[in-house]
This record gives C-alpha cells, structure tokens and sequence, in this order.
C-alpha cells in the first residue's frame, strides 16, 4: 500500500507515481500561445516557478480511479491548473503580494493593467482548454466555477466586516475561493471519466470537503508558515483585515483583546510592529489547534465519500491527500 503514508510526503509519492501524466500536463499549459515578446517573458516566469500542482494531481487521480488518462483528461489537468494560476495572477494583485512561489509575483514588477490583462490572457487559455475536453458539462462546471470564485473574491471585498467574523460567513468565502476549485478538479474529472451520477456525486463532495481543509491550513501557515518555505509572505491576510478562521477562534477565546480588533476596523493603519505583535499572539494561541482541528475534521468527511468507489493505487493517493493537506508547510 504506498500511499497510506503518514508523513508530509504523501504528496510527493503521489507525484512521483503520476509523473508521465503531470509532464503532459506540463506540456499542454505550455502550448499557450505567446508571440507578443512582454506576455510570453511574463507567463515563462509564471509557469517556471512551480507549485504543488495539487489540483491537476486530484483530476488525474479522480480519472484514474476509472482509466489510465486520455488527452481529454490531460486537458482537463492543464485547464484546471492553469485556472489556478491565472487567480493567482489576479489574486497577489488584489491582496498587494509581492511574493509568490519564492519568486517576485507580477504585479511586483509590473503595473496593475498589465498584470490585470496577463491574468485575463491565461483565464482565456484555461477556458480554451477546457473547451479541448469536447464536454459541454465540463465546460459548464468550468465557467460555474470561474463565477463563484470572482463572486468570492468580491464578497471579500464588500463584505460587511462585523458579519464577516462569523464562521459561517467564513465557510462561504473559503468555499468560493478554493474548494470550488477543488471542486471543480473532482467533479469534472469523474464527469469526463463517465462514472455514474452518485459517484460525480461523491468526488465532488469529496473535493469540496478537501478544498475547505486546505483554505483552513493555508489560513493557519498566514500565521505559522516560514516564508522561505511557503514561498509567500506571512501575516497577509491580517494585514489585509481579513477574518481567517484563526482570527475568529482567537477572538472567541480573547474577547477582552483590543488589538485584533483594532486591526480588522483598519484604525491601526500599515503598522507592521502591532501586525507582527497580532501574528505572534495568535500564533501562540490554542486557535492555531482549534482551526488545524476544524481542517481534520473536513478531511474526514472527505474520506468518508471516497467510501464504496473504486479501489486501486489512485483511490489510496485521493485517500492520503489528506495527510499532505494536514501536514504541508508550503
Ligand atoms: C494557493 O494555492 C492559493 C490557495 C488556494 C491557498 P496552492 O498552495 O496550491 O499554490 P501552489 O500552486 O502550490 O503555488
Ligand atoms: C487564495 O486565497 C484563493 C484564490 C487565489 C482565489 P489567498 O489570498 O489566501 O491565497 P494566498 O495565500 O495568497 O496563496
Ligand atoms: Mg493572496
Ligand atoms: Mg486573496
Ligand atoms: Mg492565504
């Protein structure tokens, strides 16, 4: 059984064992075409920094639960993937990060419209590719997703900041940002592989409910991560006055603590002394436990719908993903 690791490294054994199918992931998001010298300097930067690529791992995990990946499946990888990174694009503008994948982000070295259109371009070409799948659900699925991620990202805008520390308001952004993309990879993924409807069913729950525990985890590394390792500034979302669920367990526990507060209603201004002083208090918190606890808890929901499909080496590595998303530090 080698995916029933216990250890950060259930990623890794996972990647190594779908390595030919990721190099034509690879391959396929590097198709983009790019003849305009500025744009193809810009999505080479992007595309060469990596990531985990987690959720081309869940589509082809998902298909392989059925059968070995077709180009449909590739495509489907590579759209998914490059969906990704295309709201990475946008997102590190929005949030003001300069620092993605170790790597200066975009928006770090250029200005605001030419980031906005090079992330625009890379949602084109992940559209394109999911067009590549011949699936009109697939393409339906893709575009639902696009939708609820910008209404995401929106909401974290416009929300009323009062109302957005309650864990239910919570759940809905971090279900909008990013396990409907998690979503997305499952649910497509077993759509194209022609699994029945209660088994598109369950992947697709099973992606919701990872997807939550991943946000969860990204929320706790904002406050524990080491930016040499996650690649990407810590303290972010606080600085942003952004209600992520340590934050909220945090005030349940301190009520009587004026600095998160002070924080989040933005009267403590750019300050970096009081921001890295909040970090540290929450950090040495029982919130850092609680919200890895609530990330667990997703997980095992999340296994529970991987119950009665198909078993083999891929339902083992959906199964161990968990481990990675529990345990990661990047
Ligand atoms: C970052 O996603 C954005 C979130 C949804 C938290 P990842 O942590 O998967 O980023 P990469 O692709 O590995 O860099
Ligand atoms: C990630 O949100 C979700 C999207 C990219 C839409 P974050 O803002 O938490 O992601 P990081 O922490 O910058 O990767
Ligand atoms: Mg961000
Ligand atoms: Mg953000
Ligand atoms: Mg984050």
């Amino acid at each position: 059984m080698p995916f029933t690791t216990h250890t950060e490294s259930a990623l890794q054994t996972v990647q190594e064992w779908l390595r030919e199918d990721l190099e034509r992931v690879e391959a396929r998001m590097r198709e983009i075409p790019l003849t305009f010298e500025p744009l193809r300097t810009a999505v080479d930067h992007l595309l060469r920094a990596g990531g985990k690529r987690i959720r081309p791992l869940l589509v082809l995990l998902t298909g392989r639960l059925y059968q070995p990946a077709d180009e449909a499946m590739v495509s489907l990888a590579a759209a998914v993937e490059m969906l990704h990174t295309a709201t990475l694009v946008h997102d590190d503008l929005i949030d003001g990060s300069l620092l993605r994948r170790g790597i200066p982000t975009l928006n770090a070295i250029w200005t605001p419209a030419a980031t906005v259109l090079t992330g625009d371009y890379l949602f084109a070409y992940a559209a394109s590719l999911a067009a590549r799948t011949e699936n009109v659900r697939v393409m339906a699925i893709f575009a639902r997703t696009l939708m609820a991620i910008c209404e995401g990202e929106l909401q974290q805008q416009f929300g009323d900041r009062v109302a957005m520390r309650s864990r239910q308001d919570y759940m809905r952004r971090i279900y909008a940002k990013t396990a409907a993309m998690f979503e997305l990879a499952t649910e497509a993924a077993a759509v194209l592989a022609q699994a029945s409807e209660s088994e598109v069913e369950a992947l697709r729950r099973y992606g919701v409910a990872l997807g939550m525990a991943f946000q969860i985890m990204d929320d706790v590394l904002d406050f524990t991560g080491d930016v040499q390792i996650l690649g990407k500034p810590i303290g972010n979302d606080l600085r942003q006055g952004l209600a992520t669920l340590p934050v909220l367990l945090y005030l349940e526990e301190h009520p009587e603590d004026p600095l998160i507060p002070r924080i989040l209603g933005g009267s403590s201004g750019e300050d970096d002394g009081l921001i890295e002083e909040a970090v540290r208090r929450i950090r040495n918190s029982e919130a850092i436990t609680r919200s890895i606890a609530e990330a667990e808890a997703f997980i095992g929901q999340g296994r529970a719908h991987l119950q009665g499909l198909p078993e083999g080496p891929a339902w083992q590595a959906l199964w161990a993903l968990g481990d990675h998303v529990l345990r990661r530090n990047r």
